[in-house]
């Protein structure tokens, strides 16, 4: 068989990487091709800088090819889904754009029509709309740049699959294509998962054995952790604050952060095992901290209904930044070519969105840069979270002169706006 003498249709999806053939006539040079062509298997889910996490996607993908399918998450406000490996087990949160709560198929109609009605009272006035997914992995390149290691892996990745949420024209054109597959024989079944357009959004790695927070923090209070254990629980806590200041969420509830805590045993017996294993290096308690969706705002949220980082109300908010925590931020944060390195980092992840705004992601930045001079400040005077988040908001940004608020320029390139302005209810 000559290769020019076959005809391969391909329909290109929003990225050229990924192609599939839609049709192809029933004639023997085209099935033994799709023989041999059977073999590769499509995808552009490639991270050449991570072969595990592509692996894992690869799985993924194999999962849904045998009908291992995704499964949605009851509890969410948006199509979140719990997506397996082929065996069954599940290994990853996929949150496709177009089911949040902003996206045109978001599963929930009465939000949806909430929407329709009365777009003012929905949602978040200060995040950009419909780009959740972003949030999601630019909260992993913030975790991943600072080391701050509670943020379980997040990237943004395309899958397909007829668990998720679709309009009943792309389920009809699904239709057409398996038609035509069908007619190859051999082939349609192999192909069945191409019928529909495959989805963008991010794919968090599932963390086993953890609660949420608020199950653990009870608990804490009934019955408190042995000091070393504490110590490294208040560790960790403080590097959720720094992933949250930073990237201004406005959703961590004590739902949207994880506890895995392996309760040592009581008793003498083993004492001497429970010595080295309590004062080794592997941390015995751990924070993941998921669902980060709704952070990076244009602005700081200013409305009458503020988005209150719910963590400073806990006692562990009232400890002032361990020194720990000082040496891991403080070199890197207050390093403007780190602050710029990080903001190029989050420039090449949300670029890739179709309604990506230059402008509004440099007031995304302002914002961030605003946080991370805040932080840097509060952690050189030995500040807790709590009067963290009682600082004044400031904005940071690039060669434009502010417009209320004390001006400092703070070399040629930046200007710092801090806003005295108290909002109604305390912004934290
Ligand atoms: N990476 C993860 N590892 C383990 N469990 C997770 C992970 N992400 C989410 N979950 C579980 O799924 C639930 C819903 O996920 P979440 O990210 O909060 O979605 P939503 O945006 O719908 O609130 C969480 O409360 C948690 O129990
Ligand atoms: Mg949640």
């Amino acid at each position: 068989v000559q290769i020019n003498q076959i005809f391969l249709y391909f329909e290109f999806l929003k990225s050229p990487k990924y192609c599939y053939p839609t049709y192809l006539p029933n004639t023997d040079e085209n099935n033994l091709v799709i023989h041999l062509f059977s073999f590769i298997h499509v995808t552009m889910n490639v991270f050449l800088e991570d072969p595990e996490f592509t692996d894992t996607i690869l799985k993924a993908e194999h999962a849904i090819d045998s009908g291992v399918l995704p499964e949605r998450i009851s509890q969410g406000s948006s199509g979140s889904y719990f997506v397996k490996d082929p065996k069954g087990k599940i290994i990853g949160v996929f949150k496709p754009k177009s089911e949040e709560p902003y996206g045109h198929l978001n599963p929930k109609w009465t939000k949806y029509f909430h929407k329709i009605c009365c777009p003012c009272c929905f949602g978040r006035g200060c995040l950009v709309p419909n780009q959740g997914y972003l949030s999601e992995a630019g909260a992993y390149v913030v975790d991943e740049k600072l080391g701050l290691g509670v943020v379980p892996k997040t990237k943004v990745v395309w899958l397909v699959s007829e668990t998720f949420n679709y309009s009943a024209i792309d389920r009809a054109k699904s239709k057409g294509k398996k038609y035509a597959l069908e007619k190859v024989p051999s082939v349609g079944k192999k192909f069945h998962r191409i019928g529909l357009p495959p989805k963008v959004g991010s794919f968090q790695l599932f963390v086993d054995c953890y609660k949420e927070a608020d199950y653990w923090l009870r608990k804490f209070e009934a019955d408190p952790l042995p000091e070393n254990v504490r110590k490294q629980l208040q560790s960790q806590f403080e590097r959720l604050v720094v992933l949250d200041y930073i990237t201004r969420n406005t959703d961590r509830g004590n739902d949207n952060w994880l506890v895995r805590y392996e309760k040592q045993n009581d008793g003498s017996k083993n004492s001497s095992k429970e010595t080295e294993w309590t004062t080794g290096k592997e941390s015995l308690i751990k924070i993941a901290a998921i669902d980060n969706g709704l952070a990076f705002p244009f602005k700081h949220p200013d409305e009458w209904r503020a988005y209150p980082f719910h963590w400073a109300w806990l006692p562990q908010a009232k400890v002032p930044f361990s020194e720990e925590t000082r040496e891991l931020i403080l070199p890197r944060i207050s390093d403007m070519n780190f602050v710029q390195d990080l903001c190029e980092d989050l420039y090449e992840l949300f670029k890739t969105d179709k309604g990506f705004d230059k402008a509004t992601f440099e007031n995304q930045m302002s914002v961030m840069r605003g946080q991370i001079l805040n932080l840097t400040q509060a952690l050189k005077d030995g500040k807790s979270p709590l009067q963290l988040v009682q600082m004044p908001r400031v904005i940071v940004e690039r060669s434009q002169s502010g417009s209320q608020g004390r001006i400092v320029h703070l070399n040629n390139s930046f200007t710092q706006t801090v806003n005295c302005r108290k909002p109604f209810f305390s912004s934290w």
